[in-house]
């Protein structure tokens, strides 16, 4: 199948022409003014945005958590992703404390092979390093494809590691080719908090904000930053929400020692403001918690001075019967919100067209800067000759709102009820398929594929 998109204004992190584009099979064949190759379908793009679908790094779909399980499975997840122009996402394989990185892969190679609709990753989550762990280090990167390696410095009891698990994990990678990615919170601090606030009776979701404060976070991001320099393991922080936190990465830096950081799309626009509406609240229980506005404006300024480095969503939505599991405890509510759909959009409208950040900015954040992180590109993250025809055509006045009337997650409220955004996903291609088209979804489950990835240098 032959596709050639003419005259549309094509925008990667560098560039901003108008060409057209030549796709035969997966891949990009030819860009170029006035091309007339023969093709099976022509698409004019006049006056719309072309860019590079999206990846978002930072995801997960059926996992379990918190005595239940993330609502969007492998299918709902990823076509919902492609509606919303991402066309690859990398979710989170989660170690069992006691069992092997292989078991853990084996059981989510079972719930997304066959599944997905749009092209995924996985990260492996080391929740228990131990000499077996070790081992199985080279193999992940070797075999697997599995390139980054992802801790909890939080989630006491349930998830986190250690300093000393950590140290060791993180020489092990490095010797490997690999990288460590961390959420960076403390969490003997929050435990603390959360026990303190349950004792006084503080139940509301108030409670899950005021149990994870600035310092948690901005003490684990310095922490992570100096073992990260220490071992020369490449560093990369999930996640991140605030000033103090963006301060220990711009601290590393003048160290000349790199570690990426993300932040996703929620810190950049929702505040803890929403924590004062009872238990409606719950919709934005996540981990960490919305901030304040200045952490906000510190984010945006972040993206602009090139410490952060990506917008991701860290989709994990709950349904609301699952959120009031926690109705007379906020420790209880399954933290997590759904995005995965309104991600490129979102930072398209309020990012883009409210003059935050540049178009190219906007490609860097939303594709290209993860498909180099995390070993994909050029295969992945951007519009050039060879590379996975994985396009977005945008039209960048069309507005629209967004409602869990309408959207694709599966899920029953959306974190942004009503929003009124300008710039709409219009078609969207997946190596080379059109996969949405006009709010509809042409392509099946099973049709999304493993991308195994590169061994990472933590220099892009
Ligand atoms: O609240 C969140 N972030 N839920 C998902 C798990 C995590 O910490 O990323
Ligand atoms: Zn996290
Ligand atoms: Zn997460």
């Amino acid at each position: 199948m032959s596709i050639l998109i003419k005259n549309g204004r094509i925008i990667t992190a560098s560039d901003d022409y108008v060409a057209d584009i030549f796709i035969n099979g997966e891949t990009v064949q030819a860009i170029g003014k006035n091309l007339n190759m023969p093709a099976d379908e022509v698409i004019d793009a006049s006056g719309k945005l072309v860019f590079p679908g999206g990846i978002d790094p930072h995801v997960h779909l059926s996992m379990p958590f918190m005595g239940t399980f993330s609502s969007d499975d492998y299918e709902t997840g990823t076509r919902a992703a492609l509606f919303g122009g991402t066309t690859t996402v990398i979710d989170f394989v989660l170690q069992t404390q006691g069992s092997s990185l292989k078991a853990a892969l084996t059981d989510w190679q079972s719930r997304a092979t066959g599944t997905a609709v749009g092209d995924y990753s996985f990260h492996m989550a080391v929740t228990d390093f131990n000499e077996e762990t070790k081992k199985e280090i080279k193999t992940m990167i070797e075999e697997e494809g599995i390139t980054s390696f992802k801790t909890f410095m939080a989630y006491k009891g349930a998830l986190m590691i250690d300093d000393r698990q950590m140290i060791g994990l993180m020489n092990e990678v490095k010797a490997n080719g690999g990288m460590v990615t961390t959420h960076a919170t403390n969490g003997d601090i929050i435990d603390f908090l959360i026990a303190k606030h349950r004792s006084e009776g503080k139940l509301s979701p108030l409670y899950h904000y005021l149990s994870q404060p600035e310092v948690t976070e901005a003490e684990a991001s310095a922490r992570f930053t100096d073992f990260s320099d220490y071992t020369g393991c490449p560093g990369y922080i999930v996640h991140l929400t605030c000033e103090g936190a963006l301060n220990a990465v711009r601290d590393s830096g003048k160290r000349n020692h790199k570690v990426f950081a993300e932040t996703c799309i929620q810190y950049l626009i929702l505040d803890a403001s929403l924590y004062e509406k009872d238990f409606e609240g719950a919709k934005w229980v996540m981990s960490p918690p919305l901030r304040e506005k200045k952490d906000q404006a510190a984010l945006w300024a972040g993206i602009n001075a090139g410490l952060l480095q990506v917008v991701a969503t860290d989709h994990c939505p709950f349904m609301w019967e699952q959120k009031l599991m926690g109705k007379d405890d906020f420790s209880k509510i399954p933290n997590g919100h759904p995005a995965i759909e309104n991600r490129m959009e979102l930072l398209f409208s309020e990012g883009v067209n409210k003059g935050k950040i540049s178009l190219n900015k906007y490609v860097e954040v939303s594709s290209t800067n993860s498909a180099k992180i995390f070993g994909m590109y050029p295969k992945k993250g951007t519009i050039g000759i060879g590379s996975d025809a994985d396009i977005v055509i945008f039209d960048l006045n069309e507005k629209h709102k967004i409602s869990a009337d309408t959207h694709h997650m599966n899920v029953d409220y959306s974190g942004y009820e009503g929003w009124e955004l300008t710039g709409k996903v219009k078609q969207v291609f997946l190596r080379g398929k059109k996969a949405i088209d006009n709010n509809q979804c042409l392509v099946k489950k099973g049709n999304g594929k493993f991308i195994k990835r590169n061994k990472v240098t933590g220099i892009i």
